[in-house]
């Protein structure tokens, strides 16, 4: 098979090197993918990905037999209801689908509806409504933009001043454009984080092992929210038990939700949940793969990823089996001033002397026959091992060796996790 992944982070990397590992596939397009991935043996094709005609005319001209969407923005500009009507097959949900993501209220209703567990919450448009809402309910808070805003668009205010700031940067001042003129102030939530991401196809829903992103930049979960500095799996602190609850009282009622709203999903539904004393509680839906949680995810499926989509896109039972020995980490390592203002062009280390890890690429390009950044998340280097523990050292390891001057990375990742068996 040929196939065409579309995006170009550390994410669609892991997506195209699972699914050049399976026997069935010859060739693996990634549009723009990044200079880091030709190492290897995924073919980068210069088209951006929000350039629908032109990537349906490269898939049709290269027999290309499917394609997958890895980011949101392509999802949410209907990239999947373009390649159907162009009469081809592409892995991921329609636009009227993929707005359980694209507004935070949307994805409120549906919760509220279906009674999903979830925080507590209000939607507003108007700042002082919003400002007496706070006030009424005290800190800590959060706020959200109601719209996309790469991951950077929550802020859990500690204090008042700080939510206060929250509200006039999104509804006055509209820092996220459009995508803050309506904001979701919610019930702050206690507990440990979790990604649990499925397989979705309509009402079938086939959940994959769940993760543990790092969201905050800096070590102790301290700093501003990005995109995510680190992940692993298993989570040993979240019982099964919780896990269960959450496919049984999430992922499944979300999925039936959304037929029931004539949006069916069929793609890879994210749920960001937390662990709390009365069961888990939804924080965000997410309408595709976590970044960086695929990086370690994925290296957990020992089932063929070209299968299973093949299977789902052919209304086929798919045949899906996890690892469930050891561990995975994934440490991201980003510019200096990430995810506010840094530089670009930082020189990467020579990843041929890494040693017992794999490097996932983002944020890079070639100059001059060097890769250097480009972004702000820049690589992910993730190991496996039978501990936490031993996972984490290979990965510091050769982090400690590297140049890694101009960038920063967290050394505390896993660290909730490495205390337990
Ligand atoms: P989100 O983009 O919605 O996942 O939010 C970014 C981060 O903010 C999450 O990963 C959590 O760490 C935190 N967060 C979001 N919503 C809540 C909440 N209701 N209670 C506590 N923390 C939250
Ligand atoms: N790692 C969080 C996300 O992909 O949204």
């Amino acid at each position: 098979m040929k196939l065409l992944v579309i995006g170009s982070g550390g994410r669609e990397h892991a997506i195209c090197k699972k699914l050049l590992e399976s026997p069935l596939v010859e060739t693996v397009f990634c549009a723009k993918g990044n200079a880091g991935m030709t190492v290897d043996g995924i073919q980068l094709v210069d088209i951006s990905e929000d350039n629908h005609p032109e990537l349906i005319a490269f898939a049709k001209k290269n027999q290309v037999d499917w394609s997958f969407i890895g980011p949101e923005v392509p999802l949410l500009n209907g990239i999947v209801d373009d390649f159907e009507a162009a009469g081809l097959k592409a892995f991921g949900p329609h636009k009227k689908a993929a707005l359980i993501e694209g507004s935070k209220d949307f994805a409120k209703e549906l919760m509220t509806k279906y009674q999903i567990p979830t925080a507590a919450h209000k939607t507003f448009t108007d700042y002082d409504e919003a400002l007496a809402y706070v006030t009424e309910k005290g800190v800590p808070i959060v706020i959200k933009a109601d719209g996309l805003a790469a991951g950077k668009g929550v802020v859990v205010a500690e204090d008042m001043n700080d939510a206060t700031l929250a509200l006039k940067d999104m509804l006055l001042d509209e820092k996220f454009g459009a995508s803050s003129s309506k904001v979701v102030v919610e019930e702050f939530l206690a507990g440990e984080e979790f990604s649990l991401l499925a397989f979705v196809k309509n009402d079938k829903v086939y959940p994959m092992v769940i993760s543990q992103d790092h969201k905050r930049a800096y070590e102790g979960d301290k700093g501003p929210n990005t995109g995510g500095m680190g992940a692993y799996t298993p989570v040993p602190q979240i019982p099964e038990t919780m896990v269960q609850e959450a496919i049984e009282k999430v992922l499944r009622p979300a999925a039936l939700g959304m037929i029931q709203e004539g949006r069916s999903f069929t793609g890879i539904l994210y749920a960001g949940l937390i662990a709390t004393n009365a069961g888990p509680k939804v924080i965000e839906f997410n309408a595709r793969f976590g970044d960086p949680e695929t990086q370690v995810v994925l290296k957990r499926l020992k089932t063929d990823l070209a299968e299973i989509i093949t299977a789902l896109l052919t209304d086929q039972e798919p045949s899906i089996e996890w690892e469930t020995e050891g561990f995975e980490i994934g440490v991201v390592v980003a510019a200096e001033g990430y995810p506010a203002e840094y530089a670009t062009g930082i020189s990467l280390p020579d990843f041929s002397k890494f040693k017992d890890v794999t490097v996932y690429t983002a944020g890079v390009q070639k100059q001059e026959e060097e890769l250097v950044s480009t972004g702000g998340r820049i690589y992910l280097v993730g190991a496996s091992g039978a501990s936490l523990a031993e996972a984490r050292e290979k990965i510091y390891h050769n982090l400690q060796k590297a140049d890694t001057d101009q960038t920063f990375y967290r050394m505390d990742i896993g660290h909730q996790g490495l205390h337990q068996k």
